[in-house]
């Protein structure tokens, strides 16, 4: 069972994470996490913290000479703005009262449930953790799934379709094999808002220019895939060992994610059946493939488990709430109103919750693998996988 923790806070001393259950003999170094958390730092829209913040994760467990050990993997990444923020985020109880307590709650953020929950008078309390900053950690421990996965060909990627009212056409995905989604996401890679259509992403980045100008913000909506996937990962048999379900709660579990569909998701409904699903097609020569089908709107799962096709979702993320434009609200303790303040923050951050959803998704992917195949070791596990694959074939 792969399973994983992270813990910190946006302006503590370091974020931590835990995995555990991964294979040993997997190949793992800091640069392979490095790639990743820089991928998410990247975006046109992001605001002062990108500039702070120069990520790196530190092996601290788990791995001896660049090969894991099939221990729990601990990693650690520095918050580098911690210097300032020693005496404000200190655990010792002889720092208490170094900064004044946060009483102004702002709209569309943890802060006001957060505090009413946990009984804090003090909203740093509640905004550090809820922080989209933790999802460096979730992206350093998502580079590990994608090591595992990348043993067995199968690979994570994202594009960016919609920022604001700019919205890419032909960015539908359900008539998409493998190599078109990788080409798409390999030109979003090279795009400053992850958009693999260049006209499109011209016109998302003066969207986010005027709202930036105007002291606004924007969401948007990108895709997330894994290809390489073999049929039967997840299971039809529980409500909570669903594929899609747990890819559902993994991507709304990113800060600010509204909504996530799979395949053809909402536009599905509005089909006749006829025209909604994926045929079933079987060919002796398609390399190992045997049953294919012609078309994904399915997203690559049926009853909970992979197709065989590609696993494609798509995830709509709300504006970040905090603005230029201040948004009304009640201060806590005098309940009078207030407009909120501003702080530093980014106007867009959609390419980057895309690289965050790729790594839920491979988190989520090499868990319900290693469920298929067990294996404490890579050696057994890709014994247990050839094995599967070999019957598969013979099917
Ligand atoms: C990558 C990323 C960066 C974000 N940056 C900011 C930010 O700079 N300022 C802000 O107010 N919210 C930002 N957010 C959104 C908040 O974290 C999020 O809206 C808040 O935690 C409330 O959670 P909820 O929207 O899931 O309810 C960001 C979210 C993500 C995924």
């Amino acid at each position: 069972m792969l399973r994983f923790y992270t813990a910190g806070e946006s302006h503590g001393k370091v974020l931590m994470g835990i995995i555990e259950g991964v294979p040993s003999g997997i190949a793992l170094s800091e640069p392979d996490i490095d790639r990743e958390l820089k991928r998410r730092q990247k975006g046109y829209g992001r605001g002062g913290r990108m500039k702070i913040e120069s990520d790196h994760a530190e092996i601290v467990s788990g791995v001896r000479w660049g090969i894991t050990t099939g221990a729990p993997i601990g990693l650690i990444i520095e918050n580098r703005d911690w210097a300032n923020w020693q005496r404000a985020m200190s655990a010792d109880p002889a720092m208490s009262g170094s900064a004044p307590a946060v009483t102004r709650p702002r709209p569309g953020h943890a802060d006001l449930p957060g505090a009413l929950k946990y009984a804090q008078k003090d909203i740093r309390n509640i905004l550090e953790r809820a922080s989209a900053r933790e999802t460096a950690m979730r992206v350093a421990l998502g580079a590990v799934a994608r090591k595992l996965l990348a043993e067995f060909g199968m690979r994570a990627g994202s594009f960016v379709f919609q920022i604001g009212a700019a919205a890419m056409e032909a960015a539908d995905t359900t008539a998409m094999g493998a190599s078109a989604l990788a080409g798409l996401a390999r030109k979003a890679e090279s795009s400053p808002v992850g958009c693999p259509d260049e006209k499109t992403a011209e016109k998302m980045k003066s969207l986010i220019d005027e709202a930036a100008k105007a002291g606004d913000t924007l969401g948007g909506r990108f895709t997330v895939f894994v290809t390489g996937l073999p049929p039967g990962l997840g299971s039809h048999i529980q409500w909570d060992r669903r594929l899609e379900g747990r890819l559902a709660q993994a991507l709304m579990s990113i800060q600010a994610i509204k909504a996530v569909e799979v395949g053809g998701g909402i536009t599905l409904a509005a089909r006749p059946g006829s025209e909604a699903m994926d045929e079933i097609f079987y060919s002796k020569s398609k390399a190992g493939k045997g049953f294919y089908r012609k078309t994904n709107r399915m997203g690559g799962i049926e009853g909970g488990m992979t197709n065989g096709e590609p696993l494609v979702a798509h995830a709509a993320m709300k504006p970040i709430p905090t603005l230029k434009k201040p948004l009304r609200s009640v201060d806590m303790e005098t309940k009078k109103p207030f407009r909120a303040a501003y702080e530093r923050s980014d106007a867009c951050a959609v390419p980057a919750a895309a690289v965050i959803a790729e790594a839920m998704a491979a988190l989520v992917c090499a868990g319900a693998l290693l469920e298929k195949t067990g294996g404490d070791s890579l050696e057994e596990t890709r014994r247990n996988y050839d094995a599967y694959i070999r019957y598969l074939a013979q099917f």
